[in-house]
């Protein structure tokens, strides 16, 4: 070879070559801010955060305990206590989730737990047992008390009597089930939500010790009415009576063959009486989040395969009619991907706003994979950190999430941020699934947000107007419960739950819930007619009628497709590409691009 074809040679290798150069230089990213701010965390930090969000807990937790207890809420700048509204019984706001029955302490039981605070979680158990009582005349909402309340009770029973204990020694000596003794009073309380529907709809509210209050409003949100099966079918099969799975299930069968034969969408708001959508919007936001979420859940504890037929049917109808702007989340151009509100009767979008509680779909969207799919690589993954990212951005514009954001005006249209944990809750689901040290800076992020900005006196307030960061004086319960949970858990990477994260579900309240086949048994028998140990008469008949309306040849069929509309072949299954797995969960262009659309950066193309 002569010298000239040499360098031809070498010429012509680094012309082959010079794509992969790039594509590793691609890799190191090191003049990339974005990818430098995420790329490590250290595990020092990781503990110095660990120590961070057991502490927010803890200053919740105590302060509660000294300035409110017996009371439901903490208030954190007055540092004293709530309870119902009784001078206001239409303050729903309030009245819907306070009951007297120290709120606040039972939905912190399980956290105690996972915190592995056995001592506290002993003592906190026998307070409960104490002091709860639900013989009283309070209106609640069935949805609220049974997510909070009935949730939270359970799942304390359950991690009580778990004979392996992993996350300590949570056992109560002399134990004889009170616990679910109190959901089980709870629960039949709540039961005459259940009568005198004509769709087997439950009414909204009931009062506590005299049922459905006279001229109850005969109008129920979706995931109200559809967000019950978890709590209700675990507390029926550790009582051994079908009585709450049944009414439960009847209401989402019912609310399930409501959805329109045009587009398979739900609406919000439904008549209990006529079937009627009195809301007919669509979403994944308030009114109706949970009722898909509650799909998926229902079939990973109980393992009924029409539960997963209808979330399949619900995850493809919500990805077509709901999805806007570019098919892929982490490839192509267009427009960020988001998922609107619609007109369940057309799919056309009937608004520009997105709301806080919509942050946790990210999470549904992982469990599904983790559960559901093959592969934890795909498409759905892809698409959960699409959600989440959007959230994020506009989490760090505000250092809150507003109620609800309206991305066409680029701000806030409702601009309370209550410390609602969706974010954290898919920011952990997201970093389980993908060990990304990204998810545990937007963890810091937010914990140092709120911090920062709602830290009082003796507790976490709500943010009034994530704008001007003025405070309201309450703290509710579902931040002990829930956002300091799932922060706690985000960064104690060792904790059992983690360990063993698919031996458990969180519910919708985030009450942790162990998965045993033994709840894919039904302890009673199916046959009609069946004679079971239930409780009064009057449960027995709403029994009768919720087996005959599951049943009944006009009930739902779940296997009937009753969508009209063309469905496009829109994949979702392309495999996330190398350069993902190892850097940003999502390219920092796409990240930029988010920044620019909610407005922390302006628009430098
Ligand atoms: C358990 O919780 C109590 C009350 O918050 C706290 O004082 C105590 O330090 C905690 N113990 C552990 C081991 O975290
Ligand atoms: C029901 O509530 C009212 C106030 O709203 C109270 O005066 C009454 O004593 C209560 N009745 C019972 C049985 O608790
Ligand atoms: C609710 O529906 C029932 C039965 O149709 C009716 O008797 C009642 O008046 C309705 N209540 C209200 C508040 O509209
Ligand atoms: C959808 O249901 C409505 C009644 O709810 C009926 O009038 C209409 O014909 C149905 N449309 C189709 C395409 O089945
Ligand atoms: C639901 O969808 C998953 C894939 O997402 C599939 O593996 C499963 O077989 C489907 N199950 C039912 C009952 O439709
Ligand atoms: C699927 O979509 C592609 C374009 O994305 C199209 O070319 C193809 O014809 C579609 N296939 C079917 C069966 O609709």
């Amino acid at each position: 070879m002569t010298l000239i074809e040499n360098y031809l040679v070498v010429f012509s290798l680094i012309l082959v070559l010079f794509p992969q150069i790039c594509w590793l230089y691609s890799f190191q990213h090191e003049w990339d801010p974005i990818h430098n701010k995420y790329s490590q965390f250290s595990n020092a930090e990781r503990l110095q955060m660990v120590d961070a969000s057991k502490k927010m807990f803890q200053f919740g937790y105590d302060n509660y305990l000294k300035y409110a207890f017996p009371e439901d809420e903490l208030d954190p700048i007055h540092c004293r206590g709530r309870g119902p509204d009784y001078d206001n019984p239409d303050n729903i706001n309030i009245n819907d989730v306070l009951g007297d029955y120290a709120l606040t302490l039972v939905e912190s039981l399980d956290t105690l737990a996972v915190m592995g605070n056995s001592s506290e979680f002993k003592k906190a158990v026998k307070l409960v047992i104490e002091y709860v009582s639900f013989n009283n005349n309070n209106t609640v909402q069935v949805f609220e008390a049974t997510i909070r309340v009935i949730g939270a009770l359970l799942s304390a029973h359950l991690i009580i009597i778990d004979p392996r204990q992993p996350l300590g020694d949570m056992s109560i000596p002399g134990y004889e089930n009170e616990l679910l003794q109190l959901a089980h009073d709870l629960a039949s309380r709540l039961l005459p939500a259940f009568s005198n529907t004509a769709t087997g709809i439950p009414y909204p509210r009931v009062s506590l010790s005299k049922g459905v209050p006279l001229n109850c409003i005969n109008e129920t949100c979706t995931s109200g009415a559809g967000t019950l099966v978890l709590e209700f079918g675990v507390l029926s099969r550790l009582l051994n009576d079908p009585v709450y799975d049944a009414v439960s299930r009847r209401a989402v069968a019912s609310l399930w063959s409501l959805r329109s034969n045009v587009t398979g969408l739900l609406g919000n708001v439904i008549n209990i009486q006529t079937g009627e959508w009195v809301g007919p919007m669509s979403g994944l936001g308030a009114g109706i989040d949970s009722f898909f979420e509650y799909l998926l859940k229902a079939f990973i504890m109980f393992g009924e395969k029409k539960d997963l037929e209808m979330f399949n049917e619900s995850y493809e109808t919500i990805k077509f009619h709901l999805r806007r702007g570019r098919p892929k989340c982490n490839y192509g151009a267009g427009n960020v991907p988001l998922y609107v509100n619609v007109n369940m009767k057309t799919g056309e979008t009937v608004n520009t706003w997105i709301d806080a509680l919509q942050a946790a779909w990210s999470a549904v969207q992982h469990i599904k994979i983790s559960y559901i799919s093959e592969q934890v690589l795909n498409g759905d993954m892809e698409e959960a950190i699409c959600s989440h990212a959007l959230y994020y951005a506009i989490w760090r514009r505000y250092n809150a999430l507003p109620e609800r954001y309206n991305w066409q005006l680029r701000a806030p249209d409702v601009r309370f941020y209550p410390l609602r944990p969706e974010l954290i809750e898919s920011t952990y689901f997201l970093y389980r699934a993908t060990k990304n040290p990204f998810y545990l800076h937007v963890g810091r992020d937010i914990l140092e947000s709120i911090n920062a900005h709602t830290k009082e006196r003796c507790g976490y307030c709500t943010i009034h107007d994530v704008h001007t960061k003025e405070l309201e004086d309450r703290m509710e319960s579902f931040f002990l419960s829930e956002t300091c949970k799932y922060l706690y858990l985000l960064f104690d990477t060792d904790n059992p739950v983690n360990k063993e994260f698919s031996r458990y579900i969180f519910t919708t309240e985030g009450h942790l819930f162990p998965l045993d086949m033994k709840f894919h048994k039904k302890p009673w028998v199916e046959e009609e007619g069946c004679t079971h140990k239930g409780q009064a008469r009057s449960q027995s008949l709403l029994l009768k009628q919720a087996r005959k309306e599951l049943e009944g040849p006009k009930s739902t069929n779940y296997n009937e497709p009753v969508i009209t509309d063309a469905r496009t072949n829109f994949s979702n299954c392309d495999t996330i590409d190398q350069e993902r797995r190892y850097n940003l969960p999502i390219l920092s262009r796409y990240l930029a691009q988010l920044e620019v659309a909610v407005g922390l950066r302006g628009d430098s193309s």
